[in-house]
């Protein structure tokens, strides 16, 4: 591959066009250059999203709504990181709410609907989720009576039983929270189809895409979903979470809220002070994607082009970790393969040695991989590995094949 460092007029910057973005790939450990496949946990951070942070709070900061300078920066630069996130989400700015991050948001957005809700409706989760996905809405089952089904997974694909979830809808579902992508496994839902099938039952569709929106490009319209969240730390912005939901929806939602704050949505979902300059870093990260494909005609093009060019690099990455791992001497790996819809992160399990001791060896040859069971619990338990979990490697838009050889190289040492 030819890596020049300025990339042609639509087309999508070269991977050491875009390392050059980030201090932290600077880093070594124990005399090797440090690989973070560690992104599916929170990636690296470039220059340009750490400077708009550090430039807000250096020049910028004050509290919302008041009249002088400072104030008024700071509402602008909300409204320009809302303006990102409509690009980003394919919707309205005024559909955008900031909040602390994906877990916090959703249980609020639960406890809201649930206001609307009666002691023995449903609502739909599904085994291949995070927790703060299926947990968030099993909390209603204790403080409103509300009644949980779960669609199995198929633990030898890392897929959902399909006929499962059309099975699962009933007269009383209520909503349907599924996944756009596991954070354990990388296998991606087809969310459109789910939509469908709860918008046909007559339920909403809550769509959890924290790991899908790091590698794919949301669109919320063509999704057909009714609430999606996700969280910026995971495509190279600051610790935040961000939720969109359908304006009328936002709307009419009966949100626990303070009764001096704001009444219109987005503002009556976003509970007291926000981190303002996590907002502005999580524009930023928007607008750092959106630069690394220039000459497109908007935003949202530049953003299509940039995750177009991210699916190929991370494609032909987890199908070398694919093939080189299975290799392995009494490894392990679980998910769909690389020609299933998936995205480019991979777990798996070694025999012989328990995921820390791998991850600890990977370490100390400066290869900064994940284990245990992520959140992802249920799926890891599914798989027999509740005990001792897995060891999870996340490609992300700064990850090279040669880093991507030094892990299955490491891995295979062990091995011997
Ligand atoms: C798929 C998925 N959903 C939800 C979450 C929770 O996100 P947050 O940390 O923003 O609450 C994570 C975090 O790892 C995740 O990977």
């Amino acid at each position: 591959m030819t890596d020049t460092l300025s990339p042609a007029p639509g087309q999508c910057a070269a991977v050491d066009a875009i390392r050059a973005h980030f201090p932290a790939l600077t880093r070594t450990h124990h005399g090797h250059p440090v690989a973070y496949f560690d992104g599916p946990g929170g990636t690296q951070v470039p220059r340009q999203v750490a400077e708009a942070t550090a430039d807000y709070l250096l020049h910028h900061n004050a509290n919302t709504h008041w009249a002088y300078p400072t104030s008024q920066e700071t509402d602008a630069a909300i409204e320009r990181a809302r303006e990102a996130y409509a690009d980003f989400f394919n919707a309205s700015p005024r559909e955008v709410v900031f909040g602390q991050n994906m877990t916090t948001l959703t249980l609020h957005l639960g406890r809201a609907l649930a206001r609307g809700w009666a002691a023995g409706d449903e609502v739909i989760v599904t085994e291949l989720d995070h927790h703060a996905n299926s947990d968030t809405w099993r909390a209603l089952t204790r403080d409103r009576g509300i009644v949980v089904r779960t669609v199995p997974m198929d633990p030898a694909s890392g897929e959902l039983q399909w006929d499962g979830l059309a099975a699962a809808f009933s007269p009383r579902t209520k909503l349907l929270a599924i996944g756009a992508a596991s954070n354990a496994l990388g296998t991606i839902n087809d969310v459109a189809a789910a939509s469908r099938l709860a918008h046909d039952a007559g339920a909403l569709c809550f769509v959890d895409a924290v790991h899908f929106a790091a590698h794919e490009l949301v669109d919320v319209q063509a999704m057909g979903c009714d609430f999606l969240a996700c969280s910026p730390y995971k495509f190279y912005g600051p610790h935040l979470g961000v939720l969109w939901g359908r304006r009328a929806l936002l709307d009419a939602l009966d949100a626990p809220k303070l009764e001096p704050a704001p009444d219109q949505a987005p503002d009556r979902l976003e509970t007291g002070t926000l981190s303002h300059e996590a907002i502005v870093g999580a524009g930023a990260a928007v607008d750092w994607l959106a630069s690394l494909s220039p000459g497109a005609t908007s935003r949202r093009a530049a953003l299509a082009g940039t995750f177009g060019a991210l699916h190929a690099r991370g494609l032909a990455q987890v199908s070398r970790l694919w093939d080189g791992l299975r290799t392995v001497r009494g490894v392990t790996v679980y998910g769909p393969p690389p020609t299933r819809p998936r995205t480019s992160t991979l777990s798996f399990a070694m025999a012989a040695h328990a995921s820390e001791v791998v991850a600890r060896h990977c370490a100390d040859r400066g290869l900064f991989v994940s284990n245990g069971d992520f959140y992802a619990t249920t799926v890891v338990r599914r798989l027999g590995h509740a005990h001792d979990g897995l060891v999870r490697l996340g490609c992300a838009a700064y990850t090279t094949g040669d880093e991507v050889e030094r892990v299955i190289a490491a891995v295979g040492e062990l091995a011997r």
